[in-house]
């Protein structure tokens, strides 16, 4: 067959196969178009999920006799003029691509006035033809309404293909609950088939109208439990309610992802997420609501027809970034295993035990912003740092066993394992240390040698570098020996420790540069913080209630190291409901 090239009315329908894909697609754009159009207010109707009619109103910025006749044009598009905008895209379109894709397979009406001329304009055409397109009057009331009906009317086999009634409506009400949990100072008001589905009135308290809808469009307990998240690194923010772990769901339906106000699909977010949940999940799943705002030109919008997907030019950071903020934040918001009979230590697992595999290579190697989300997050989610178990006054009780802590707060009673606790405060301390590459060192008045094989001398002798910046400062002393120097200040070795603290790390040390930065500190603190020696004796009061600050501080303050329970606690209500009182 020669060469030629397409009819327009082909390219149209091809062009239209890859934007419009469904009757929420369809919606998706116009909504999209619509607050591009900065309408605080949207009606959407839709009839036969979709296929017979979609109605949206705005009372956006309308659009002039020309604008309108231009805006069904490919390519056509107020919204750039150059490529670079891209990188500072503060709408959600960009293509010019919408209409016209819509246009193509559909019947098609707009009215609009933008306020200027003496009335509005309707434009109406079906099939993507343009030179059917009429023209007429419409009343002056500002902004938009856009009509299409019957829809796929053209192309029979796109028709027949649609998904069931049902789910064209579940997508239908999915598209409207992004956009009402992107934009909560728009209200937006949508019936399908004549009955209301939401009515949601937008408002200047952003933090209240998104409480609201949050609790409108997460099915009861799942928006009842939910923890807020916020944190900013490198100018990326990120705010989010995400659900405690005792509260999964069963199914990944209820977790909105938003980059820049944008609804996306994102398997970097989705992942970092899911990590911080591993060992919490038992095949269960959190519900999200994850709002990140990034500056434009560290994100790509333009990777998908239906700007579903958006791609990060950091990928690594925005993993490791998202993955600590909920994983650190979910370790606050749990709280202590309770003292009282059948509730046991969290499994070990639950809190990685062991010492972290360092062979293990981690998982990460492989604006719309007119608004933000995290001021009215912070707003209605007042966002505690301190755990759950931190209710002061605390006052120390005393000690028992010379090794556990006993503390009253407003609310408990708590009991620390000491040791755990120390050990947690240690490790952390050097892990931030190590971080802000301001590792305390001590000199060994004595330096201590150890003997070991000449292959785990060897072994030990190439991370020598990587040692000395950890705090630990070694040298060969023989074929099969290796003496340290230094170790870091927060640590107390004796000469025995520090000789099983040496073997065991030749042992388990692969190749330095395979191995992740932060899987070598923890592992090197996991290590260091169990051989360390840690003062066993009558406590003072003081440096109780020092232990137990310090342990608030932690990022997680509820197992040491190795995992298992630095707290135990009994709180006033099982103290109440066991001696069969109804108030202490
Ligand atoms: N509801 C509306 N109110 C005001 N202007 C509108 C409305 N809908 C569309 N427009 C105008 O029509 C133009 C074309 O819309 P269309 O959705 O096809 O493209 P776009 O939004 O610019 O880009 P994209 O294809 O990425 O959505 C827009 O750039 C805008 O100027
Ligand atoms: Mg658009």
């Amino acid at each position: 067959m020669p060469v030629k090239v397409l009819p327009p009315e082909i390219v149209s329908l091809i062009a239209a196969g890859e934007v419009i894909e469904s009757p929420a697609s369809v919606l998706k754009e116009l909504l999209e178009n619509a607050l591009d159009a900065g309408a605080d207010s949207i009606n959407i109707d839709v009839k036969k999920a979709g296929k017979e009619l979609i109605r949206i109103n705005d009372n956006g910025s309308g659009m002039s006799e020309e604008d309108l006749q231009m805006s069904v044009l490919r390519h056509a598009t107020s919204k750039i003029t150059s490529y670079e905008d891209l990188h500072r895209l503060s709408s959600y379109g960009f293509r010019g691509e919408a209409l016209y894709s819509v246009f193509a397979v559909s019947r098609l009406k707009i009215s609009s006035w933008n306020g200027k001329s003496g009335a509005g304009t309707i434009l109406t055409g079906e099939g993507g033809d343009l030179s059917g397109l009429k023209l007429s009057p419409a009343p002056p009331v500002k902004g938009s309404t856009v009509e299409i009906c019957d829809l796929f009317f053209n192309t029979p086999v796109r028709m027949k293909f649609l998904k069931k009634d049902a789910s064209l409506k579940a997508s239908l009400i999915r598209v409207v609950e992004d956009f009402a949990l992107a934009r909560p100072q728009t209200s937006f008001a949508f019936k399908l088939d004549g009955r209301e589905i939401f009515n949601f009135p937008g408002g200047r308290d952003a933090g209240a109208v998104l409480d609201f809808r949050v609790r409108k469009i997460l099915a009861g307990k799942t928006s009842e439990k939910l923890i807020k998240l916020s944190s900013e690194r490198d100018g990326i923010k990120f705010s989010a309610l995400i659900s405690d772990p005792v509260n999964l769901i069963a199914s990944r339906t209820s977790q909105y992802t938003f980059v820049n106000g944008r609804s996306v699909e994102n398997r970097i977010l989705q992942q970092a997420v899911y990590k911080a949940y591993e060992h919490l999940r038992n095949g269960r799943h959190p519900a999200w609501i994850i709002f990140l705002e990034t500056p434009g030109d560290r994100v790509d919008v333009n990777i998908h027809p239906q700007k579903r997907e958006i791609k990060f030019s950091d990928e690594n950071f925005v993993f490791e970034f998202v993955h600590r903020t909920v994983s650190e934040g979910l370790l606050k918001k749990q709280s202590p295993p309770s003292l009282s009979a059948g509730n046991t230590a969290p499994s070990s697992a639950t809190q990685g035990a062991a010492v972290p595999d360092l062979d293990f290579v981690s998982e990460k190697s492989n604006n719309l912003s007119t608004y933000n989300q995290e001021d009215f997050l912070d707003h209605v989610y007042k966002n505690e740092d301190a755990p759950l178990w931190h209710n002061p006054p605390i006052t120390f009780v005393g000690q028992l066993f010379d090794s556990l802590l006993l503390f009253q707060t407003r609310k408990s009673l708590l009991l620390v394992d000491q040791h755990a606790a120390v050990e947690r405060i240690m490790f952390e301390k050097y892990a931030e240390d190590f971080n802000k590459n301001m590792i305390q060192v001590q000199a060994l008045l004595l330096p201590v040698s150890v003997e070991m094989s000449p292959a785990q001398a060897e072994n030990i002798l190439r991370w020598k570098d990587w040692l000395k910046k950890a705090g630990f400062e070694i040298n060969r002393s023989g074929p099969g020996a290796v003496t340290v120097y230094s170790t870091p200040s927060v640590f107390y070795f004796t000469p025995d420790a520090l000789s099983d603290f040496l073997s065991y790390l030749s042992e388990i040390l692969g190749n330095p540069d395979k191995v992740p930065e932060e899987l070598k500190r923890d592992s090197i603190a996991t290590l260091a913080c169990k051989k360390s020696i840690k003062a066993r004796d009558k406590i003072t009061k003081d440096s109780a209630l020092k232990i137990i600050e310090d342990l608030k501080d932690c990022a997680d303050s509820l197992h040491c190291p190795h995992g298992r329970p630095t707290i135990l606690e009994l709180t006033l209500d099982e103290l109440v409901r066991k001696f069969g009182r109804t108030s202490i």
